[in-house]
């Protein structure tokens, strides 16, 4: 009998109902789940079959992650490896498949929607405005993981692209100073916080304000940034909606919401 493939599943950012029906027809059959329960949505579990069985990964290294995909896969169970947003995008999958690769374990892997898709949604905007921009970032600053000298964020900025910043909320006021020597003060941010959450927040914001509005709120974890050219007239347009789009644009964390709180 051969060894099913394991497969890793893109969980999209937060909201259950964000998995490609592929991911979930897989989900409903698998034999174990593995997933980091602070980042895949329990509601998520739910079309798991009662006697899967569910590993939340909180107190696993990843070694013992591994051992234990491979050993499960080795077993002929169906393996589905969960992680959220897209696999593709800061998911650590690279150690994956060479653990895989070299255990001569088959894996697929199922794509999924990544948190700057979900924030260009909730946004109701374009990304790339014909004439206006052209070019998505996606990038994160400096951490502990090293970021190349070659994709330093100031040089980045320098295309005044629309950006995604991942993975960079404790260095906000690092990424604030970069992204200033290039884009103009005024341009408008989306902090996006937990999307797809229930307590999702989304703040709109000048540049200059990014780093104190992060800080403000406490946004530390889970947070993107999208630094767009595009994000102009979003702010123009939500303006108009005014309170009636306060269900994502809490008036208490938004500047624009702020202003329209009072009159
Ligand atoms: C380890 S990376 C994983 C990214 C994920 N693979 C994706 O495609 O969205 C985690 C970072 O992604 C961003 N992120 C992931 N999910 C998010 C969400 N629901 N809301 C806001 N940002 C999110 C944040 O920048 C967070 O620090």
């Amino acid at each position: 009998m051969s060894i099913k493939p394991v497969y890793i599943i893109g969980a999209g950012p937060g909201d259950p109902d964000l998995i490609t029906v592929k991911g979930r027809n897989i989900l409903v059959q698998a034999d174990v789940v593995i997933y980091a329960s602070s980042l895949v949505p329990e509601q998520m579990l739910e079309v798991c079959r009662p006697d899967a069985e569910l590993v939340a990964t909180a107190s696993m290294t990843l070694e013992e992650i591994l051992d234990f995909t491979i050993a499960r896969a080795r077993s002929h169970q169906l393996v589905v490896r969960l992680h959220d947003g897209d696999p593709s995008l800061y998911g650590a999958i690279h150690e994956q498949i060479m653990a895989l690769n070299a255990a001569e374990v088959p894996f697929e892997i199922i794509p999924g929607v990544s948190a700057f898709q979900l924030a260009a949604a909730r946004l109701q905007v374009e990304l790339t405005v014909p004439e206006l921009v052209q070019t998505i970032i996606l990038t994160r600053i400096s951490g502990r993981t090293k970021v190349p000298d070659r994709e330093e964020l100031s040089s980045l900025a320098a295309h005044q692209a629309s950006l995604c910043l991942y993975l960079s909320a404790r260095h906000v006021e690092d990424a604030q100073a970069k992204l200033l020597a290039h884009y103009p003060s005024e341009t408008t941010v989306a902090i996006c916080y937990r999307l797809g959450w229930t307590d999702e927040k989304i703040l709109l914001v000048p540049l200059h304000e990014m780093a104190s509005a992060t800080r403000n709120q406490d946004l530390i974890r889970t947070t993107l940034y999208i630094i767009s050219p595009a994000l102009g007239e979003a702010q123009t347009r939500l303006e108009k909606l005014g309170t009636a789009r306060s269900r994502l644009y809490h008036p208490t964390y938004d500047r624009l919401f702020r202003e329209s709180s009072k009159s």
